[in-house]
């Protein structure tokens, strides 16, 4: 009996206890919070509206990025490439069912095997895409930026060419397509990649009306395999290539 009190006065006493605090919920976004300060307002915002996607997104990119560092590293005209850096895997694309412009074109790998899907797909849509460019190497894109300075002079090119070590185009992971003038956005190829590229991994990098940001005038043939995840997450949250590439460099410095 007594025995039986005095569980019951524990019972009660325990009962009394305040509830232990609840955790906080849990912030999807918090490791991320930093690397998207000083963005334009509306990438954090986005992320702030949907933080369980961003946060698979960026999951999956960065599990790509530890995987193949080149993929998504940032190159522009603030940021370099070794001159010696030429990736390992190139492959000839005249070992690919595409349309041609030169023999000797190359790409990376992972990049080919993108273009091969991208390039079945706009078969069936029954669009053709021509490849005009895509592995330059430090040397040649010297070649390409001098004789662009000869012809424009020296302010004229850098809206348009990279400066050797400069150039997205010594990735291996970029292609040119049909007539590289703007007339490309009105072809039927030029409508096809920009309504698709995106589902196959490929990111336009010099958009309309982003020179400010992006150092270069609209390119509408310029498109960068950035993979699938990767073109997401663009589209999803950071709109240009340039935001998400300055916020990857910011994560993985
Ligand atoms: N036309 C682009 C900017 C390049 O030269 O890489
Ligand atoms: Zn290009």
């Amino acid at each position: 009996m007594r025995c039986a009190l005095l569980i019951s006065a524990f019972l009660l006493l325990a009962a009394c206890q305040p509830a232990a605090p609840k955790a906080p919920p849990r912030d999807p976004l918090a490791p991320y919070r930093a690397a998207l300060a000083d963005l334009p307002p509306e990438i954090p915002a986005r992320a702030e509206a949907a933080p369980d996607r961003f946060e698979a997104l960026v999951r999956a990119v960065s599990a790509a990025v530890a995987e193949d560092p080149f993929l998504l590293r940032r190159v522009d005209k603030e940021k370099a490439l070794p001159a010696d850096y030429e990736p390992g895997d190139l492959a000839l694309l005249a070992d690919y069912p595409f349309a041609l412009s030169r023999r000797d074109l190359r790409l990376r790998k992972p990049a080919a095997e993108a273009a091969r899907e991208l390039d079945a797909a706009a078969k069936a849509d029954g669009v053709t895409l021509v490849f005009s460019s895509a592995y330059r190497s430090y040397g040649y894109q010297a070649e390409v930026y001098a004789r662009n300075v000869r012809r424009d002079g020296q302010a004229a090119a850098d809206r348009v060419s990279a400066r050797p070590g400069h150039s997205q185009h010594q990735l291996g992971t970029v292609v040119d397509l049909g007539s590289i003038d703007n007339t490309f956005a009105e072809s039927k190829a030029g409508l096809w990649m920009a309504a698709n590229a995106g589902r196959f991994g490929f990111s336009l990098s010099y958009p309309k009306g982003a020179e400010e940001i992006t150092g270069y005038d609209w390119e509408s043939w310029h498109f960068r395999y950035v993979g699938k995840d990767a073109a997401a997450l663009q589209a999803e949250f950071f709109g240009l290539q340039h935001w998400l590439l300055v916020f990857l460099e910011r994560l993985f410095p």
